[in-house]
């Protein structure tokens, strides 16, 4: 058995399989390698709703989840396959024949369908974690993708997991197996973001002159962020022969995360005087992804993150800014515009009527109807009271409010809360659950502390805080105050997002929506194996 990991020397010539015509496939992972991310718990219709976001970016693939690790992940799925058009659906499954049915059953209704399965081919996983021998694996493999082929014809993706760590004549026959029993896609993993870029280029040539036959098929790498070079190692390989690139929004997965999609598709626009590659992305919706999934998971963005930080286009030092104000070009490499940053900022004030929300939600992209559009009207209505003008901003935020509370076991109806600098703050809430009110109150030492502990009172469950953040949605002292908790219960995390116009409701909210994601973790649980990379 040979323990070689290296990867032979990049050539300079125009590795075989690098189609420079053709527009690299986005293959997007926030749902399912993303919402891996600790205290991220994203219900059925906040993935639906990400899915239909993700659409309108120009995605050509969308993971949509991992049907066989609970009922919540296969009905979430299952919801995505049937609801969301105009991207290919993806399910992830182990190379497990169980897993491999569960995904199919999950996304057969897509209009375009995939299932993505996947074996570790590293000594060190086959041996600590799959406790396989090499010959196994190639079986396995076979087995597995035969049987995934037999479910979706046309459209099966295979993935040697840690193949960066791997003995790359193994990694060979094992790639060559799969092409063989029939994968349209082979995917090559940095999963534990080991590789440098010259490195990986040199594996990925490596893998194209040992398998002649990845040229017949879509090669895709998938970059973990451990060293902070997901985004580099992915261009690398897609200029030695890679042609899908597996990405996550924010830049969002395991441990320090996956390749963000907006670097790569701006790099790939900005630098195509080098690269050479189209893209199917608009990226004028990046922005507007980046802050819907921001706001869906409770992650927040750096201010200094690439492309969608709030600082990416700002300028603070003198000379920058007089460069900038001469001409735009001295400093800056993209338009804020091309992100679809900076457009339409005031929206609508307090006289604006039902059809004037609905129509410029619509421009958002968010499409309400009915009821939803009922509530969310409601919404602006108590928000306009408050405020001067309602942003565009504050609409998103106002929607995606709507969207987290379509699946909440408990609302918070009211509270009230006395405080100040002489009396002990104490709190009162009533809560409804399944059409039910409970009521709670509590005192303690700090106005946020007694509310936290008034809502534990009704529903009769405790979290230990973890994390407690605020921030403002807009500019302006009447901005809508968003906020974000995570808790721990039985030994697991579980994060909270609220925005309203007051610091002390957006509390309130966003805590008992962590409880409401403890609730729904316990009614769904039982079913989910441990994460297993
Ligand atoms: O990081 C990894 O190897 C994965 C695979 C399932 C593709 O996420
Ligand atoms: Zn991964």
């Amino acid at each position: 058995m040979s323990t070689s990991t290296r990867a032979e020397e990049p050539s300079q010539a125009v590795p075989a399989g690098r189609n420079v015509d053709r527009p690299v496939v986005f293959f997007d992972t926030t749902l399912r390698d993303g919402e891996q991310s600790p205290g991220i718990s994203l219900n059925k219709s906040e993935k639906v709703e990400i899915a239909q976001q993700l659409v309108r970016l120009g995605v050509d693939v969308i993971e949509a989840g991992f049907p066989a690790t609970s009922p919540g992940d296969f009905e979430a799925v299952q919801a995505i396959a049937r609801e969301v058009t105009g991207a290919v659906i993806c399910g992830l499954a182990r190379c497990v024949e169980s897993d491999i049915r569960t995904c199919w059953e999950a996304i057969k209704d897509a209009e375009r369908p995939r299932i993505h399965t996947f074996v570790s081919t590293s000594d060190i996983h086959l041996e600590h974690q799959i406790k396989k021998t090499r010959a196994e694996v190639l079986d396995l493999t076979k087995e597995m993708v035969d049987l995934a082929v037999s479910l979706c014809p046309g459209d099966v993706e295979f993935s040697a997991m840690d193949a960066t760590r791997s003995d790359v004549d193994f990694l060979a026959q094992v790639i060559q197996v799969a092409v063989e029993a029939g994968a349209t896609t082979i995917n090559v993993p940095d999963t534990v973001g080991y590789t440098l870029p010259a490195e990986f280029s040199a594996l990925i040539e490596t893998l194209h002159r040992k398998v002649p036959r990845l040229a017949e098929v879509v090669v895709s790498v998938h970059c973990h962020n451990d060293l902070g070079l997901a985004v580099a190692n992915s261009l690398a390989a897609i200029e030695h022969g890679a042609t899908q690139v597996e990405v996550a929004i924010n830049g969002l997965g395991e441990r320090a995360g996956n390749a963000a999609l907006e670097e790569i598709a701006m790099a790939l626009v900005t630098r195509k005087d080098v690269l050479q590659r189209p893209v199917n992305i608009v990226t004028t919706e990046i922005a507007r992804t980046s802050r819907m999934v921001s706001n869906l998971t409770g992650y927040q963005v750096q201010p200094n993150k690439a492309i969608v930080g709030k600082n990416a286009f700002a300028h603070e030092s003198g000379i920058h800014q007089d460069g900038v104000l001469k001409e735009r070009t001295t400093f800056e490499i993209m338009h804020a515009k091309d992100i679809g940053l900076g457009e339409s900022d005031i929206v609508l004030g307090k006289h604006s009527g039902r059809h004037a929300l609905k129509a410029r939600l619509a421009e958002l992209g968010i499409h309400l109807t009915g009821e939803e559009l009922d509530e969310a009207f409601r919404r602006f209505k108590v928000i306009a009271d408050k405020k001067k003008q309602v942003t565009a901003l504050d609409l998103e935020a106002l929607a995606n409010e709507e969207i987290r509370e379509r699946e909440d076991l408990y609302q918070l109806t009211r509270f009230y809360v006395s405080s100040g600098s002489d009396i002990i703050p104490t709190s009162q809430v009533e809560v409804l659950r399944q059409g039910e009110a409970q009521s709670g109150k509590a005192f303690s030492g700090g106005s946020v502390e007694s509310i936290f502990l008034a809502i534990d009172d009704a529903v009769g469950l405790s979290g230990t805080l973890m994390d407690y953040r605020v921030r403002s949605v807009s500019s302006g002292k009447d901005s809508l105050a968003e906020v974000r908790v995570v808790v721990e219960v039985d030994g697991r995390t579980f994060a909270g997002q609220a925005v309203a116009i007051d610091v002390l409701g957006a509390s309130a909210k966003a805590y008992m929506r962590a409880l409401n994601n403890v609730a729904q973790h316990r009614e769904a649980s039982g079913a989910r194996p441990d994460r297993v990379f």
